[in-house]
């Protein structure tokens, strides 16, 4: 499979994003209800290979990231899905997390699960062929309560760096996904502090444990203010914010994938656009989520005689958001 490093060159190389198809059981299911399909396993598997499967996916997308029910489902022909998407020049990973759960003791704040039993898991997803994994950790700002307090950031710090450290032994590029939620009204800055704080103790816990930095994707918000506050920043504003918090990352970082978080399709191309104008050492690309499928999901909704639509609306995504990519100057 390679190298931890060569492999997280490759999900970032220019280019190119990494689409992300792993929502849990629970979350598909009631994106696909709200879209009118029922939420069976087959259903969740066809939405699946419509994405995995869409025209000229891969000239775009270097890598898709799944849940486990994915990993353990065919395509239509019978292949799994690791091999299929393979097969198609695509890199597969597996969300590896197991949630985000209630941290006792931080009363509104959590701390993502999944450590127990992690190395065998890892070792089995090796084997079936996944190249890379993710793991998310998420943070609330509420200024008023003090959020995210020290203690959440320090405790996902180190769950986050226990999950790098052990996918790097088992040969898996970590994905390193610490979201700081766009939920409230705060502003742009109250973001930027936040997220500051949030990378800084990554930063250190990755240190504590040896992760390697080349070998790592780091996927974080944009620096944004809340979906509430009433003013929206501009694409220059936000490229701005984000650049300025993401330069305490050393050279070596392999890269920065960021997730949507709720913009709308248009606004995170836009701001991923204009993240490109900056000269930064690693390459800043996308590994959305709802940015990419919702308008795929929104025009196939269960009809199998409109898969083709669907495929193509998450392919103009995808094309949309590598033009924003290759937009980037050469250094
Ligand atoms: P969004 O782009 O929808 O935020 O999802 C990205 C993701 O992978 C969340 O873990």
């Amino acid at each position: 499979m390679g190298s931890c490093r060569d492999i997280a060159a490759r999900m970032v190389a220019p280019g190119k994003g990494i689409l992300a198809a792993d929502e849990s059981i629970g979350t598909m299911s009631s994106r696909l209800e709200k879209a009118g399909v029922e939420a069976t396993a087959e259903n969740r598997r066809r939405y699946r290979v419509l994405l995995s499967s869409a025209q000229g996916l891969s000239d775009g997308a270097s890598g898709i990231i799944f849940c486990d029910e994915t990993l353990g489902q065919t395509f239509d022909d019978g292949t799994a899905f690791a091999e299929a998407v393979n097969n198609l020049g695509i890199l597969p990973g597996i969300k590896v997390d197991t949630g985000a759960k209630p941290c006792p003791g931080l009363p509104g704040e959590t701390v993502t699960e999944g450590l127990d039993g992690l190395a065998g898991r890892l070792e089995h997803y090796a084997e079936i062929g996944a190249a890379f994994a993710k793991w998310r950790a998420v943070y609330v700002i509420d200024a008023g309560e003090g959020l995210p307090s020290d203690g959440a950031i320090r405790s996902n710090a180190n769950a986050l760096a226990r999950y790098a450290a052990a996918c790097q032994a088992a040969g898996i590029v970590p994905i390193v996904e610490p979201e700081v939620l766009m939920d409230g009204s705060h502003s742009i800055q109250d973001c930027a502090a936040a997220t500051a704080k949030v990378h800084e103790a990554v930063r250190e816990e990755l240190a504590l444990l040896n992760v390697d930095l080349a070998g790592i994707v780091l996927k974080p918000n944009m620096i944004i203010e809340g979906k509430d506050a009433a003013d929206e920043s501009t694409p220059d504003q936000v490229a701005e914010a984000t650049v300025e918090v993401l330069r305490a990352w050393p050279d070596e970082l392999a890269g920065v994938a960021f997730l949507s978080g709720g913009q709308s399709p248009e606004r995170a191309t836009a701001n991923l656009e204009a993240m490109q104008r900056h000269d930064t050492p690693w390459p800043l690309t996308f590994s959305f989520g709802r940015a990419l499928v919702d308008p795929a999901l929104a025009a196939w909704h269960g009809d199998s005689s409109l898969v083709e639509a669907g495929q193509k609306a998450l392919s103009d995504r995808v094309a949309a958001n590598a033009a924003a990519v290759r937009t980037r100057q050469p250094a």
